[in-house]
C-alpha cells in the first residue's frame, strides 16, 4: 500500500477512470488518443519497443534527463502501419502489434504468432489524487524477474515490489523496499517474454496478483504514467533494448575483476599493511583493499586521519609496490563544522551546494559524522565540484570510490541515540533551476547522482586510468556510473543462498557488474559457511569479502588451513578464468548482458530453469550449482537440454536429466556446456603482475563459438581502437574435433605468448601466437 513518511495515505479513494476513445492523431512517431476522462500517446520507438504515456491532465509532463539515455526523436524511425476496425486501432509493427480498444482505451499486445502480451485488464489506465496506475493481465503461465536489488529468490510473482530508496539494514526474504529502486520487470513465458519499465522516479510499486491473481497493477505518485513495453521474445533482446534505454556499463580496469578484501574495522596504517602482507606470503591473490570510514579524520569525509593514517601517499604507494590497489569509501553526508578550517563544508556553504529545506533554510541530519549537510547532486555544478573533491584521495594514489548511505540514510540524532531514519523534506527542491524537482521525486535519484558524479570526477583526475566506483544505492541506469554490492547482508546461510538470485536480478535488471559480501556483513561467519561463501563469491561479478566492525574477521586464512586452502582453490580459479571473465565485461558492456545469469536466461523455453534460483550461469559457457547449507556432501543438479561436462572430473552428461553431484566442502559443482571455449591464465597474485606469456584455451568437444576480447586492461586507449578481437569456433564429426582460431582483429597486440589448446579428454597443442591464426583437428 502507498504508505509512506509523513505523506497521508491515499488509501481507499476510488480510481477515476479514462473512458472511450473519442478522437486520435497520429503523427510520425507516436499516437495520441483523446478520451472522455483523460488522454494517453503511444510512441513507436522500435519494432520490439513502444512507450505509453498516460496523463489526466491537458499536458505532458517535461522531459527528464535522468534514467533514459534516448529522447524518443533520437531513436531511429520505425515503420508501423495503423489499421481500424469498429471496435479498434491497431498499430503494426515488423515485430508486435498493438490493438487499442475504443471501448475502455485498453491496449493489448502481440506477438508475430498471435499470442498476446502486456495485455489492460480492468480499468486499464486510472487515477487518484497524486497517482496514476495501470491494470495488466497475467498469464497462466507467466514468471516475473528483474525488479533491481531483490531479496527472496528468483520469481517475484505474487508478490508486492515498491521502488523507494532505503538504508535496508537487517533485511531479510520479507523486507519490500530496498537500498535500489529499478522499476523494471521482465515477464516470462515459453516462447514469449516482455520486458516493461516504468520512467517514474517518484515512488511506485507493482503488485504482481497479490491485490487480485491473475492481474498485476503498476502506481506511482506522479501526475503521469511513462512506461516502456519491450519484446523479446528472449530476455536476451529485452536487457539489450532496455540497456540501450537506460544506457550500459564502461569496461571496468581489469583490476576491479580480482578479489577485493575489506572491513570496517582495518583501522590503522599497521592493519592494512599487516593484511596486504599476508596474501603476499600466503600467496593468496588480491588485487584491492578497500579502506571503510576508519580512514577519515573523525568521518569527515575527503580527510585522512593523522593518527591512523598519517601518510597515505607512503602508504597506498607501498600497497602498489606490492600490487595492491585502494579503494576508499565516501559518504555523502559532510560533517556540519562552521569555523573548524574544513574545507568541504566550508565551500559547500559559500556556493549554496547543500540541500535545503523549503522554508530555505538548511537541512542537517546525522549520520558517521554527528551533524552533517548533505550535497544536492542533482546540480551538475554541485556534482563537477564534489567530483574535484576526490583530488584529495587520487593525489594519494587512490584507484577507486565506494559510495556508501547515499539512499540516503540520515537519522534525526546522534548514532546511538537510537534515532528515526528521515529524509529531506517532500517539498524541498533539488536540481537546477532549468530542471528543478522536489524530493518527492528525486529522493530515489540520489545514489545514481552521487555515484555519477565520483565517476565523473575519477574520469578527470585521472585521464589515463579507468577507475572502479561501487554505490549501494542507485535508480535504474546506475550500471553507467557504478558497479553495486547489495549492502548489510548477514553471515547466514539463507543469505548466501538469496544473494545468488538477488545478483542474478540485479543482472536481469541492466546492472551486470554486482556483488554481495562474502562471508556476510553483519554476523559471525562459521568457517564452513565462509568456505561456501568464497566458492558462490568466486562467481560474482564483484568479488568482495567484508564484514562489519565487531564481528569475527573474513580474512582466508583466519578459520584455519583446510578453509585457507579452499579459498585459494577458489581465488585462483577465479584469476585463471579472468581472460574469460573479462570478455563477459566486455559483453556487458557492448549489449547489456548479465554476466551472473540465471538458468532462464540461458534456457528461457524450459520451465524447468524458472524458479531455479540456486544454480548459476556465469556467462554462457560454465553453469554452477553452489552449495548454500551446511553438512552437505551431495547436490541435486539440473542439467538442461545438452550435452555437459563436469568441470573437475570431465564426465560428460547428457540433458535434460537431473544428478546428485558429489560435493564435499571442496568442491562447488561446476558444469561447462559442450561446445564450450574459454580462454584461461596461469595464477598470478594481482592481476597486473608481469612475466606471464601463456594463454589456454580449454575447449570442450561439440559445436561452439567464442568471441575473445582483450584489451591493455586499464587505460581508455580501447575507445581509440586498441582492442582485439579473436574469434574462436570448434567443431566436431564423428570423433575428430576441428579447432579454428580467425586471424586476430583489431588494433591492439597482445605481449608475445604461446596458446594451449586443450580439448578436454582429448589432446592439447600449443602454438606460439602470431595473431594470423590457426586451426587443428584433433585426433
Ligand atoms: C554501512 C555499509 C557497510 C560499511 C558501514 C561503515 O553499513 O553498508 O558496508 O562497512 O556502513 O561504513
Amino acid at each position: 500500500m502507498p504508505q509512506y513518511f509523513g505523506q497521508l495515505p491515499i488509501l481507499e479513494q476510488p480510481w477515476s477512470i479514462i473512458g472511450t476513445i473519442k478522437t486520435f492523431n497520429i503523427n510520425d512517431r507516436h499516437i495520441d488518443f483523446s478520451c472522455t476522462n483523460a488522454r494517453f500517446r503511444i510512441t513507436i520507438l522500435a519494432p520490439n519497443l513502444i512507450r505509453v504515456r498516460f496523463t489526466p491532465k491537458n499536458e505532458f509532463l517535461p522531459r527528464r534527463s535522468w534514467a533514459v539515455t534516448l529522447d524518443d526523436s533520437e531513436w531511429e524511425k520505425t515503420d508501423f502501419k495503423l489499421e481500424e476496425t469498429p471496435e479498434t486501432i491497431e498499430i503494426k509493427t515488423e515485430q508486435i502489434q498493438i490493438k487499442i480498444f475504443r471501448q475502455n482505451s485498453h491496449l493489448h499486445c502481440y506477438d508475430q504468432s498471435g499470442q498476446p502480451f502486456a495485455c489492460d485488464a480492468e480499468t486499464g489506465l486510472g487515477w487518484r489524487s497524486a497517482e496514476v496506475a495501470a491494470w495488466k493481465q497475467i498469464e497462466a503461465d507467466e514468471h516475473f524477474y528483474g525488479f533491481g536489488e531483490r531479496t527472496g529468490l528468483l520469481d517475484k510473482r505474487s508478490e508486492i515490489k515498491t521502488h523507494w530508496t532505503i538504508d535496508a539494514v537487517d533485511y531479510g526474504p520479507l523486507t519490500d523496499e530496498m537500498y535500489q529502486a529499478i522499476p523494471f520487470f521482465i515477464a516470462l513465458r515459453p516462447h514469449l517474454a516482455y520486458g516493461l519499465f516504468l520512467n517514474s522516479t517518484y515512488w511506485s510499486q507493482f503488485d504482481l496478483g497479490v491485490e487480485k491473481p491473475g492481474t498485476w497493477r503498476m502506481e506511482t505518485q506522479s501526475q503521469e504514467l511513462d512506461y516502456y513495453i519491450i519484446h523479446g521474445p528472449q530476455p536476451a533482446q529485452i536487457l539489450q533494448t532496455y540497456t540501450q534505454l537506460t544506457g550500459r556499463m564502461p569496461l571496468p580496469p581489469v583490476w576491479s575483476l580480482g578479489y577485493h578484501q575489506s572491513r570496517w574495522g582495518y583501522d590503522t596504517e599497521e592493519v592494512v599493511r599487516q593484511v596486504a602482507q599476508e596474501f603476499r606470503t600466503r600467496e593468496i591473490p588480491c588485487d584491492v583493499i578497500h579502506f571503510d570510514i576508519d580512514y577519515m579524520r573523525g568521518f569527515r569525509v575527503f580527510s585522512w586521519s593523522p593518527k591512523r593514517f598519517p601518510n597515505p601517499t607512503g602508504l597506498l604507494g607501498d600497497l602498489s609496490q606490492a600490487g595492491f590497489k585502494v579503494v576508499t569509501i565516501i559518504d555523502p553526508g559532510v560533517k556540519y563544522e562552521p569555523e573548524a578550517d574544513y574545507t568541504v563544508f566550508d565551500e559547500g556553504i559559500q556556493k549554496d551546494y547543500f540541500v535545503r529545506k523549503p522554508n530555505g533554510q538548511l537541512f542537517h541530519g546525522y549520520v558517521w559524522p554527528e551533524k552533517a549537510v548533505f550535497p544536492d547532486f542533482l546540480r551538475p555544478e554541485v556534482r563537477y565540484w564534489w567530483g574535484e573533491c576526490h583530488k584529495s584521495l587520487t593525489d594519494a594514489g587512490v584507484a577507486g570510490i565506494w559510495n556508501d548511505m547515499n539512499e540516503p540514510s540520515i537519522a534525526d540524532r546522534p548514532f546511538g541515540e537510537k534515532g528515526q531514519k528521515i529524509w529531506f523534506p517532500m517539498d524541498s527542491q533539488q536540481g537546477p533551476l532549468d530542471e528543478a524537482a522536489t524530493h518527492a521525486e528525486t529522493h530515489n535519484l540520489y545514489g545514481l547522482m552521487m555515484a555519477r558524479s565520483a565517476y565523473e570526477g575519477l574520469e578527470r583526475l585521472r585521464p589515463h586510468e579507468r577507475s572502479f566506483i561501487l554505490t549501494r544505492s542507485g535508480y535504474a541506469g546506475i550500471q553507467r556510473w557504478s558497479s553495486v554490492w547489495m549492502g548489510d547482508n548477514q553471515a547466514v546461510w539463507e543469505h548466501l543462498e538469496q544473494s545468488l538470485p538477488m545478483l542474478c536480478n540485479m543482472g536481469l535488471s541492466g546492472v551486470a557488474f554486482v556483488g554481495s559480501d562474502i562471508g556476510g556483513f553483519a554476523q559471525n561467519s562459521t568457517a564452513e559457511m565462509f568456505a561456501r561463501w568464497m566458492q558462490a563469491g568466486m562467481l560474482y561479478p564483484f568479488m568482495r569479502a567484508h564484514s562489519s566492525m565487531g564481528v569475527g574477521r573474513r580474512e582466508p586464512w583466519v578459520f584455519g588451513d583446510t578453509i585457507e586452502g579452499i579459498c585459494r582453490k577458489f581465488i585462483e580459479l577465479r584469476y585463471q578464468l579472468i581472460p574469460y571473465i573479462y570478455t563477459l565485461f566486455w559483453q556487458a558492456a557492448l549489449t547489456g548482458e548479465p554476466i551472473l545469469r540465471p538458468l532462464l536466461y540461458e534456457y528461457p523455453n524450459d520451465p524447468k530453469t524458472y524458479e531455479l534460483h540456486e544454480q548459476v550461469f556465469l556467462g554462457s559457457s560454465l553453469m554452477a550449482a553452489p552449495v548454500c547449507r551446511p553438512g552437505v556432501e551431495y547436490r541435486a543438479v539440473y542439467l538442461p537440454e545438452g550435452v555437459w561436462f563436469d568441470w573437475w572430473t570431465g564426465e560428460r552428461y547428457q540433458g535434460p536429466t537431473h544428478i546428485l553431484a558429489p560435493a564435499p566442502l571442496e568442491i562447488m559443482p561446476l558444469y561447462v556446456k559442450a561446445g564450450s571455449i574459454i580462454p584461461m591464465q596461469p595464477v598470478k597474485q594481482y592481476l597486473d603482475e608481469e612475466g606471464f606469456s601463456q594463454l589456454s584455451l580449454r575447449i570442450y568437444p561439440g559445436q561452439g563459438e567464442f568471441t575473445f576480447y582483450e584489451d591493455d586492461g586499464h587505460s581508455f586507449n580501447y575507445r581509440q581502437g586498441e582492442w582485439a578481437t579473436t574469434v574462436i569456433r570448434v567443431s566436431q564429426k564423428n570423433d575428430q574435433v576441428i579447432v579454428d582460431i580467425a586471424p586476430r582483429q583489431g588494433q591492439w597486440k597482445p605481449p608475445s605468448r604461446t596458446i594451449i589448446i586443450q580439448v578436454v579428454g582429448i589432446g592439447e597443442k600449443e602454438f606460439v601466437d602470431d595473431g594470423t591464426g590457426y586451426q587443428w583437428q584433433f585426433p
